[in-house]
Order: structure tokens, then C-alpha cells, then sequence
């Protein structure tokens, strides 16, 4: 039986169904959200609802957070009612959002200022992979925290993988996020430049498809593009934010340093859409 008792901060896209995943595997369940309309959906599927990360710390054993960025982190910690402002000691943070290693680094040392411990855990894989509980995780932290969490990480994604201190997990996620970047505008290219040559798209994706070259992520952003559904999975602004985060921490490889160009340039338009809308830009542009 599942006794560890979780809190769960963050029910946007990726939030929802992680801690769904935990519900289904008996975990005591309890969540919080910043928009509380938001909490409704895992209250029907078996979840508490905690009014504060504080209320929600004080009733848990773990905490794990999936939300947007930095700021996001510093407000769940530092804001009113916070995370710190509980005084609770004793408990395991799980910081599975996309954000810099620096504010990995300073939340773990007012957690440990506590007696609190803290992981930075971002994922690889998107809400399908959420869905289906087989996210890649990449940790960062102690070793021996690492192991107390790992069972309960592992009901979440396929492995769970401690690559280093406090930081490294978030390092190895934006070292990801930016090849994921070169990625989306290499497959985006390829697409205009077919389309250019009188190739149709249908045709260019299925050849990629049963070729070498065939990814799931070639396959799922490939219908996108035919399907013409640029509905955000993995909006593309989070993808804008992780290329600033990666150029923070040295970013400045040729096709990495396009990308990153490409992507803030595309932001402001495209920022709410699929990561995969970076194909609009590129036409804009060939
Ligand atoms: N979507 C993907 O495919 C994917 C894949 C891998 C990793 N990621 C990463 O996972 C993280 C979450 O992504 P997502 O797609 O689930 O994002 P999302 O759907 O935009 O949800 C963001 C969540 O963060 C919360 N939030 C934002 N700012 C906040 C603040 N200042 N205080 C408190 N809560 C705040 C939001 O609360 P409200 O509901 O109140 O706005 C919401 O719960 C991001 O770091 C992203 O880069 C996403």
C-alpha cells in the first residue's frame, strides 16, 4: 500500500496528470492551485484540496510542484501563506517544473535551512507521456533523498535517474529542451521547404515517418502540422522560456543560438500555441 502522503502543487497541463497517476496508484492525494476552479477535476478523481501551500505542506510527507517557472517557484516558497512561511521540518520537495538551477540551488538551502529537503525533478515527455505515467525524470540532489523519493517518481514516469547535485537535473532538462527546440524548427523547415518544392506534407511526413528519421515526436507534431491544430501541448512561450534559462547557463552553440533567436522572435505571437506553431514563423521568413 501507498502511505506516503503527497501534496501536489500545480494542476495545469502536466499537473493533472501526474497527480492523477498518483490517485490511480492509492496515494493519499492532496492538491492545491493557485486558480482553485482548476482543482475540481482531481477533486472528483479522489484528491483533498488544500487552501495554501502552506495548509498543504503541513498535512503532507512529500511535496511535489509542476508549475510554469522561477517565479512561479518563488512565490509557492516565499509568498503569502508560501511553502517556508509553514515552519514545517522533516519533509521531501520535489520541484518537477522546467526552471533555472540557480532557484533550484537557493530553495534547497532555505529547505535545508528547515530541516526540509528538496529534489529538482523536471520531466521529459509531454501530457501524452503524463497520461501514460512513462516521463523520463532527471534529478537532482542527495543521493539518499533521491532513493526516498524514487518509488513514488517512478509511479510517474517510465525512470527516474539522480544525474548530480541540487541544479543538475534542471542543467540535463534545459541541455533537452534546447535539442527539442532544434528539433521543432529543423522539422518545421523541412516542412516549408517541401511545401516550397511542390512536395506535400502528407507525403514529406509519411516518408520521414517509415524512414530512419521517424521520432513519436516527428510523428505527433507531423499530424499537428496536417491537421492544421496547433493547440497547445507543450506551449510554445515554456519552450521561449527554457531557451533563455539554457542560454543563462552558456547556451551558445550555432544551431542552439538559432533556435533560441527563432523562438523569442516567435513568442510574442505564437507563445499560447503548440511549440510546433514555430512552423508559422519559419514561413514567414523562406
Ligand atoms: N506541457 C508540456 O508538454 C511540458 C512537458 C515537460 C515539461 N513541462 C514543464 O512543466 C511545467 C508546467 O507545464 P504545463 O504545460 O503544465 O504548464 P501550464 O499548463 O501552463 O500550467 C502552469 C501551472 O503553473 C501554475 N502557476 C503559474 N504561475 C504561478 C504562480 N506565480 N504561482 C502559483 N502557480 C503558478 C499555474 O497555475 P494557474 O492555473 O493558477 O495559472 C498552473 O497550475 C513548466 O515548467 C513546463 O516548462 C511541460
Amino acid at each position: 500500500m501507498n502511505t506516503t502522503k503527497i501534496g501536489w502543487i500545480g494542476l495545469g497541463k502536466m499537473g493533472v496528470p501526474m497527480s492523477q497517476s498518483l490517485i490511480k496508484e492509492g496515494f493519499p492525494v492532496t492538491v492545491y492551485n493557485r486558480s482553485k476552479e482548476k482543482e475540481d477535476r482531481l477533486k472528483a478523481s479522489g484528491a483533498r484540496v488544500a487552501s495554501t501551500p502552506a495548509a498543504l505542506i503541513q498535512q503532507s510527507d512529500m511535496v511535489i510542484i509542476m508549475v510554469t517557472d522561477d517565479k512561479a517557484i518563488n512565490d509557492i516558497f516565499r509568498g503569502e501563506n508560501g511553502l517556508l512561511g509553514a515552519g514545517t521540518s522533516g519533509k521531501v520537495i520535489v520541484n518537477m517544473s522546467t526552471v533555472s538551477p540557480a532557484i533550484s540551488k537557493e530553495m534547497a538551502a532555505v529547505c535545508e535551512e528547515q530541516g526540509n529537503h528538496y529534489l529538482d525533478a523536471p520531466v521529459s515527455g509531454s501530457v501524452k507521456q503524463a497520461d501514460e505515467a512513462q516521463l523520463v525524470i532527471m534529478v537532482g540532489g542527495a543521493q539518499s533523498i533521491f532513493e526516498q523519493a524514487k518509488p513514488v517518481l517512478e509511479k510517474i514516469g517510465r525512470m527516474a535517474m539522480l544525474v548530480g547535485d541540487t541544479g543538475a537535473g534542471n542543467t540535463a532538462k534545459l541541455v533537452i529542451n534546447t535539442l527539442l527546440g532544434v528539433y521543432a524548427q529543423g522539422l518545421a523547415e523541412a516542412v516549408v521547404f517541401a511545401q516550397q518544392n511542390g512536395i506535400k506534407n502528407t507525403d514529406l511526413l509519411t516518408l520521414i515517418n517509415n524512414s530512419a528519421l521517424g521520432s513519436p515526436f516527428i510523428k505527433i507534431k507531423g499530424d499537428a502540422i496536417i491537421n492544421d491544430n496547433y493547440n497547445a501541448v507543450f506551449a510554445l512561450k515554456h519552450v521561449a522560456k527554457d531557451l533563455r534559462l539554457a542560454k543563462d547557463i552558456g547556451l551558445s552553440s550555432p544551431l542552439g543560438q538559432v533556435a533560441y533567436e527563432t523562438f523569442q522572435e516567435a513568442e510574442p505571437a505564437l507563445g499560447d500555441e503548440d511549440i510546433i506553431a514555430v512552423i508559422k514563423q519559419i514561413s514567414t521568413k523562406l
